[in-house]
């Protein structure tokens, strides 16, 4: 099946299934913007508690805050995004469609890539084990003349930005022929930059209403608060402030689910380090968070680092993490070297000295940040990309969610055989000696087969079946999701068989 018939089915199964649904859905939706559901709050708190114990558990010099939405208006001037927090813009005059200029141009690149591993793929096929890549790479002819195109066309498109050249932006669309996917036309109007924060008032106009931002990232909040955090945990250099909380920006291109969204949540790491180490310390966090993500058995080959075609404003280094999403490799996370810009500049619009002293070399300096930046919703849409699967058994065919056991909504369903003999009650004293440990869900209707598919369905890992031996011998089956494999144990095991696969332990050993 092609991918974006996958990605439509998976969007499908979010609703179904209640992960996600869009948000106002009785008044037509608003754009962009999603509600999550009984089982996908779930996931997602699954998630953050991974990355927060990731974090402030495994590090004893990263400790979190919860810092406001609102802030004070200057911090966004300080911080360079009213002057610079914008997106090339570019309309098509047919179709009437807005889209953003470098998001056309990558779609260009992700084309030239795909003619280049397509050839990869039919020789790998056709020469099997002696197929050698680098050779091929270095000699096939087609494959020479799409990686010509790339570099050149990826040389032209990171100076455009680079430059901040809009016309050149245009120019490389016009030349690429790159048409609308809606009206099929090349009748483009002028690239424009675009300022994606949004705004609104606070107080009332009597009193001189003030216009303040959402904010448009979490870190500016964790940038404001690093005296005081440094200050009264006696935090020494190098350390960490980590926060999860809402960000907001007006995107002009929201497509692609929840992928990007108008309203969605970060993950952010501010590490705060002595000037000169920023570097090497930008390298161990690149791979500390390449190992949380590769921890949950994806598959190494799924993920990728991809290096900014162009620096943001505040960064003398930076990288993504990219995933295989059914619609290609997309980025996931952002893991910056942030120089001491932000410091400094809130130093200099808040007329407040940000320093830090140094004990060992006696003298105070402002600090230099590296920063890890994940979307929870962009792993969330990662997690259930990667977990989706069509199985065609036997006499059926089956749609699991292979989610981690760890990250699964819920974690056991207990089912009696049948509504009599005592089996409900059995089935609901298991339910209550375990519902402290885990997220456990009763079901008795329908037959067993199709409550084994609901569950399998929002991803449980495992089922638990009372039948008429329990009452015997107290034991049951324990069915596991993705073997679907059934095994006899006792009830009094179930705590430490389970208890084992859903903690963190077994990934945080891998980080
Ligand atoms: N503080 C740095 C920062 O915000 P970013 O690369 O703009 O960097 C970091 O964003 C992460 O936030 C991205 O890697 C992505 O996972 C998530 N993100 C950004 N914009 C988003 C959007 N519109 N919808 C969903 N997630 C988004």
């Amino acid at each position: 099946m092609a991918q974006e018939d996958i990605f439509k089915k998976l969007v499908a199964h979010c609703k179904e299934y209640g992960f996600v649904f869009q948000s106002s859905e009785i008044y037509d939706g608003l754009g962009a913007v999603y509600d999550y559901g009984q089982n996908g709050v779930e996931l997602k708190n699954n998630i953050k508690k991974y990355w927060w114990e990731s974090m402030v558990l495994l590090h004893e010099n990263v400790v979190g805050i919860d810092s406001a939405i609102f802030m004070h208006p200057t911090i966004w001037k300080a911080s360079g995004h009213v002057d610079a927090f914008n997106d090339p813009l570019i309309d098509n005059k047919d179709s009437k469609k807005r889209y953003r200029a470098d998001v056309l141009i990558e779609e260009q690149l992700a084309k030239i890539e795909d003619k280049i591993n397509k050839e990869i793929e039919k020789a790998a096929k056709r020469f099997g084990d002696t197929f050698n890549e680098q050779q091929f790479r270095e000699t096939n002819q087609r494959v020479l003349e799409n990686q010509q195109k790339w570099d050149a066309l990826h040389n032209r498109f990171a100076k455009a930005l680079n430059d901040g050249n809009l016309d050149e932006l245009r120019q490389i669309i016009v030349d690429e022929e790159i048409v609308c996917p809606i009206s099929g036309t090349r009748n483009w109007t002028e690239v424009r930059q675009f300022n994606l924060m949004f705004s609104t008032e606070m107080g009332s106009t009597a009193d001189g209403a003030q216009k303040i931002y959402l904010r448009p990232e979490t870190a500016q909040g964790i940038f404001v608060n690093y005296l005081n955090v440094q200050k009264t945990g006696r935090m020494k250099i190098p350390f960490g402030i980590a926060q999860i909380g809402k960000a907001f920006r007006n995107e002009i291109v929201a497509r692609q689910f929840i992928f990007r969204m108008r309203e969605f949540e970060q993950m952010e790491m501010q590490f705060f380090v002595k000037p000169g180490t920023e570097l090497d310390w930008f390298e161990k966090w690149k791979t500390t968070r390449m190992n949380w993500h590769q921890a949950l058995g994806f598959g190494t080959e799924n993920y990728r680092f991809h290096v900014h075609e162009k620096l943001a404003h505040y960064a003398n280094a930076a990288v993504d993490v990219e995933y295989k999403f059914p619609f290609g490799f997309k980025e996931v996370e952002g893991i910056h070297s942030r120089t001491d810009f932000d410091l400094s500049q809130h130093e200099q619009y808040s007329g407040k000295k940000i320093r830090y002293f140094d004990p060992e070399l006696n003298e105070s300096y402002v600090p230099f940040v590296v920063e890890t930046s994940i979307g929870v919703d962009r792993m969330f849409l990662q997690v259930l990309s990667a977990a989706y699967c069509e199985e065609q058994l036997e006499n059926d065919m089956r749609v699991v969610l292979k989610i981690p056991p760890m990250l699964a909504p819920i974690k056991l369903a207990v089912l009696p055989l049948v509504k009599k003999d005592g089996l409900p009650e059995i089935a609901r004293q298991i339910i209550d000696d375990l519902k402290f440990e885990f997220n456990c869900q009763y079901d008795e209707k329908d037959s067993i087969g199709k409550r084994y598919r609901r569950q399998d369905a929002i991803g449980t890992p495992f089922c638990v079946t009372v039948d008429n031996q329990t009452p015997e011998d107290n034991s049951v089956t324990i069915r596991y999701r993705d073997t679907m494999e059934q095994k006899r144990v006792s009830i009094s095991e179930l705590s430490g068989i389970i208890g084992k696969q859903v903690s963190f332990k077994s990934l945080f050993a891998k980080i």
